[in-house]
């Protein structure tokens, strides 16, 4: 537990309640939100409020306009699709701050909800500036933050607006943040994580934890490719982060023997659009050729240490999973995680979308809706939209 207060522990009947939520969703190019997990994940807090009383002012951003009005990323489709969700009216508001927002809350009444414009049309927001904190703060009696996804940004509405009002979290960023913790102190053992994604130097920090926290790290994609050339194999073409070798290799000295585990064979081919690739050993890689994805010895030696396991974290592809002759390694990894009988945790977009290609996402015990958020949690790092609240 964060040993935060939660919106159960305030009393919300007839206050003007601010809910920021994290309804950044993909957009279809018809203008409809193509993906409502996020939106459907803040229903249990809408709800609560709406249930309780309170007058719900929900509050967004959506992409990154830079402080500027766009209308390609107004809230409007997340409205209509909250409107579908909840079987009722979402009135959606022109602006987040300002005389005409003032005037449409001033006359909302117990139980009533309205939609903020982006909050990021204004630059005050990403800024974190103090006078449009307390511009939004003054709409509001109490502030909730239900938005996990955005919780590691501090910005004037994840943080700063909670330095003029009563701040507490939402039930999303409750579950969010025990499950997660969980990971974090006394997970079920063994507890494999399973790392790719095509950067190391995004996740030095992660795979440094979680070489500590777990009891197994599996490599994938240019993680393992970088991993691989710290160790002494040549990768041919391969995708390789140089810059991050000398920290590589050390924190495979650190982590030790069998902790940190590498693909021992790949699938190679000649550009990222081949059409196919061929199985290799990684110690018999072609000089003119890139490792686009795990292979099948190491699919199947993954798998058997994810079937063992009584938590798991994944984050990250295992190769080029946009293309179908590079996606059967990330593929392998979200079927033996959902057939895994332990605790199941996945956090990051490429992986959520791999679990839904796969068709597995039902069988996972907790699907983050936090890409960013969950690896600095996980981590170790404080997040700004959590430190933020008052403690219980
Ligand atoms: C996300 O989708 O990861 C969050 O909404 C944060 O968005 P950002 O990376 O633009 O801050």
């Amino acid at each position: 537990m964060s040993g935060k207060k939660s919106v159960k522990d305030v009393d919300v009947s007839g206050k003007r309640v601010l809910l920021r939520v994290d309804f950044n969703t993909p957009i279809s190019p018809a203008g409809e939100v193509a993906d409502d997990t996020k939106i459907r994940e803040s229903l249990p807090t809408i709800n609560y409020l709406i249930s309780k009383g309170a007058k719900v002012l929900v509050m967004s951003h959506l992409g990154r306009p830079k402080g500027k009005q766009d209308p390609k990323l107004s809230l409007a489709p997340a409205a209509r699709r909250l409107e579908a969700l909840l079987g009722r009216p979402v009135r959606m508001l022109p602006d987040c701050i300002g005389p005409e927002v003032e005037k449409a809350v001033e006359s909302m009444k117990p139980g009533d909800l309205v939609l903020l414009e982006n909050l990021r049309f204004h630059a005050g927001e990403e800024a974190n500036d103090s006078s449009f904190a307390r511009q939004l703060a003054s709409l509001g009696d109490i502030f909730v933050n239900d938005a996990f996804g955005t919780a590691h940004r501090a910005h004037a509405s994840t943080a700063g607006i909670a330095r003029y009002l009563p701040a507490v979290m939402g039930f999303l960023m409750a579950k969010e943040v025990e499950v997660l913790s969980r990971l974090l102190s006394n997970p079920g053992r063994p507890f494999v994580a399973v790392l790719g994604g095509a950067k190391i130097s995004d996740k030095i920090g992660l795979v440094r934890n979680l070489a500590t926290l777990a009891d197994v790290v599996l490599t994938g994609g240019g993680i393992a490719n970088t991993l691989l050339v710290a160790s002494g194999y040549g990768l041919g073409r391969s995708i390789v982060d140089k810059e991050s070798l000398g920290e590589a290799k050390q924190m495979l000295t650190a982590a030790g023997q069998g902790k940190i585990q590498l693909p021992v064979d790949l699938v190679a081919a000649r550009a990222v659009d081949s059409p196919e690739g061929v199985n290799v050993q990684v110690s018999k890689f072609p000089a003119d050729m890139m490792a686009l994805d795990i292979g099948r010895e190491t699919c199947l030696r993954y798998a058997k240490e994810i079937g063992k396991a009584a938590t798991v974290f994944w984050n990250g592809p295992m190769g080029v999973v946009e293309s179908d002759a590079f996606a059967a390694g990330t593929l392998s990894v979200a079927r033996a995680i959902a057939e895994c009988k332990g605790i199941t945790v996945v956090g990051g977009g490429d992986s959520v979308g791999a679990l839904e290609k796969a068709g597995v996402t039902g069988k996972i015990t907790h699907v983050s809706t936090g890409g960013g958020a969950s690896l600095e949690f996980i981590e170790g790092r404080e997040l700004p939209g959590i430190a933020c609240l008052l403690d219980r």
